[in-house]
């Protein structure tokens, strides 16, 4: 079953298609407006206004906490319960050399405060603090998507893989739309990778 959206759509590949049309269209404005570089780089706010721009149009919950538990794998997230505590925390974490904003990602990523939507607009993010901050971004062209799944499945346990992947796909080309883009066409929906409310499961 597809989650519930603004679109009307109950077919799960259908709305994974026009989801990703939809969001690769807004993640375009976002970067071409400006406003992706106004936003305060590593600030729960700015992800939530990233999730909230690509998402708009498609989903209520755009830039909203979830309010179910949710899990991936054997994983399961942030429990509801910290979520807002955790949050507050990832904030006040360091972001200065380019191991502290990995390991800020993988928290971010643990506590993945929305109900869908997590991977891409925490991309975006990530490579906001790594653009302000040292002047770099990820060329995710170079990053293998299976890798950077175990990589990033294993990154609540050990960061080392994580680190070692983006770091050999770091570019100075902060200003490229085209690398900026390839953040969010990473998606694994085709591959039955969605995400489920802990209480399904
Ligand atoms: N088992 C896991 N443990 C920890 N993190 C995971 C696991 N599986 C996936 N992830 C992370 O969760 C992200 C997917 O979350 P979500 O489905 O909310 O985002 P998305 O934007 O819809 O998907 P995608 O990142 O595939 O484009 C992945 O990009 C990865 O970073
Ligand atoms: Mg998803």
């Amino acid at each position: 079953m597809a989650l519930k959206n603004k679109l009307g759509i109950t077919d799960s590949y259908e709305l994974a298609r026009e989801e990703e049309r939809i969001s690769k269209k807004k993640a375009i404005e976002l970067f071409e407006s400006g406003k992706l570089d106004s936003l305060e780089a590593g600030t729960f706010q700015s992800l939530k206004e990233i999730h909230r721009f690509l998402f708009e149009d498609i989903y209520d919950f755009a830039g909203e906490l979830r309010t179910v538990n949710i899990a991936k794998g054997n994983f399961r997230f942030a429990p509801l319960m910290y979520l807002e505590s955790a949050l507050q925390n990832i904030e006040k974490m360091p972001q200065s050399t380019f191991d502290e904003i990995v390991e800020k990602y993988v928290e971010m990523n643990i506590a993945h405060p929305f109900r869908e939507g997590n991977g891409r607009s925490t991309r975006i993010w990530l490579d906001l603090i790594f653009k302000k901050e040292i002047g770099m971004v990820v060329d995710w062209s170079k990053v293998d998507k299976n890798d950077y799944l175990l990589a990033m499945e294993r990154s609540p346990v050990k960061d080392v893989e994580i680190k070692v992947l983006l770091k050999s796909a770091l570019t100075d080309k902060i200003n490229d739309r085209e690398i900026y883009m390839k953040g969010i066409d990473n998606s694994y929906y085709y591959e039955g990778y969605s995400t489920f409310r802990t209480e399904d499961i």
